[in-house]
């Protein structure tokens, strides 16, 4: 077979990579942690296919052919035909000479600023290494498309660990624990409204590590202790402990933004909006019951157990009211409605907000690593090679 269908994950940490000690190379300054998100609700799918009758290498993105002229894609695709040759049985040899077609999509909106380079590089070098039947580990080749893609190639819980070797060979991602582990999490993405234009993640952690005096306090005093911990928390199904870590590392995270000269804001009022009523929920409830984290944008993405998932949604419901768009406001896993008491929102204490402050929100729950699509109906290129 010379044409190959897959799907990756994406993945959210909860202890953040920020800042790189090797750009080509892409070697993160600290460990990191995190979380694979079902690949039902949201994925990236890669088709890749070669062909003795390809004249050259050709990449189509979301229906639109981009150059792969780029160091990142060439990287991965050199690492993984230099694999493919120094397999003994030739099949990845004489396949690794021809040209490839390769044309990928998401099934999540883009826009929505949801980490789609991750799911987008891990399942290229995914899909690359089935077509060329490379095996051991290829996280250390998705790392070279984006740092944070060599942790969609894992499912469950997740561990990047930074590395010390100059090449690189030690930074890798491993799996802390499998997704059937703690079969209650569940995460809600809010979708936050913003219409601003964000500076990248890479060139913000460029300047992060340039300018910030806190990211060097932070890379050496406090993520090795957090990571420590929170991998513990995860073993020991310890959510207390997993969430207090959480919500300090991306409170750290956005603290090392500000602290970037000049500034990288990512959250907005909304953000801060959801980080005060997450703080007042646990408050009312005595006890952490939801935790969230930031990216690079403004999005909440938060982490609760099963059992707690439909009184928030009362609460997220009641303070956030859907805007009159036309889109579904919760995607993803259904959820039983339930009603919550007014005791509970008057400790709350917060005013529902502006309706429209959310797009939508996407609950899910954590999940596999890349999955082979067998079936050729999957396939994104036509016999010859073109997009469908
Ligand atoms: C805030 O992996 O997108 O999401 O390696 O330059 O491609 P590059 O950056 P990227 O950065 C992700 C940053 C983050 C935190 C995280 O996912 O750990």
């Amino acid at each position: 077979m010379n044409i190959i269908t897959c799907i990756a994950p994406v993945n959210i940490a909860v202890i953040k990579y920020w800042g790189k000690r090797d750009e080509k190379l892409i070697l993160p300054l600290n460990d990191s942690v995190s979380a694979t998100l079902s690949i039902k609700e949201m994925h990236a799918k890669t088709t890749v296919m070669a062909s003795p009758n390809f004249k050259e290498d050709k990449i189509w993105l979301n229906g639109k052919e981009e150059t792969f002229q780029n160091q990142r894609l060439q990287s991965c695709l050199q690492e993984i035909r230099r694999r493919a040759k120094q397999k003994a049985d030739n099949k990845g040899d004489s396949i690794s000479n021809w040209s490839i077609h390769v044309c990928s999509e998401n099934n999540f909106p883009t826009a929505a600023g949801l980490a789609s380079s991750a799911a987008g590089y891990a399942c290229l070098v995914f899909a690359l290494a089935q077509l060329y039947d490379v095996s051991g580990d290829i996280s250390g080749i998705a790392r070279q498309g984006s740092g944070s893609a060599c942790r969609s190639l894992y499912g469950g819980f997740v561990r990047w660990h930074q590395g010390s070797a100059l090449d690189g060979s030690d930074s890798i991602a491993t799996q802390v624990a499998p997704e059937s582990h703690w079969p209650e999490m569940r995460i809600l993405v809010l979708v936050v409204s913003d219409k601003r234009k964000k500076v990248s993640s890479s060139a913000g952690m460029q300047n992060s590590v340039n300018t910030s005096e806190l990211l060097k306090y932070r890379v050496s005093h406090c993520v090795p202790q957090r990571t420590e911990a929170i991998v513990k928390a995860i073993i020991n199904k310890d959510f207390d402990t997993f969430a207090d870590i959480t919500m300090k590392d991306s409170n750290q995270f956005h603290a090392v933004c500000l602290d970037t000269f000049p500034p990288n804001v990512y959250m907005n009022d909304t953000s801060h909006a959801i980080v005060n009523l997450i703080h007042s929920y646990n408050t009312a409830s005595e006890k952490n019951k939801v935790t969230y984290t930031f990216d690079a944008g403004p999005n909440a993405c938060l982490y609760l157990l099963q059992s707690e998932v439909p009184k928030l949604l009362a609460v997220l419901n009641h303070i956030f009211p859907a805007g009159n768009e036309s889109v579904e406001y919760l995607q993803g896993i259904p959820v039983e409605k339930q009603a919550v008491s007014q005791e509970f929102i008057a400790a709350i204490g917060m005013q529902p907000q502006e309706p429209g402050l959310l797009k939508y929100m996407i609950h899910t729950e954590v999940g596999v690593g890349p999955q082979v699509l067998n079936e050729p109906r999957h396939h994104l290129l036509t016999d010859a090679g073109f997009p469908k």
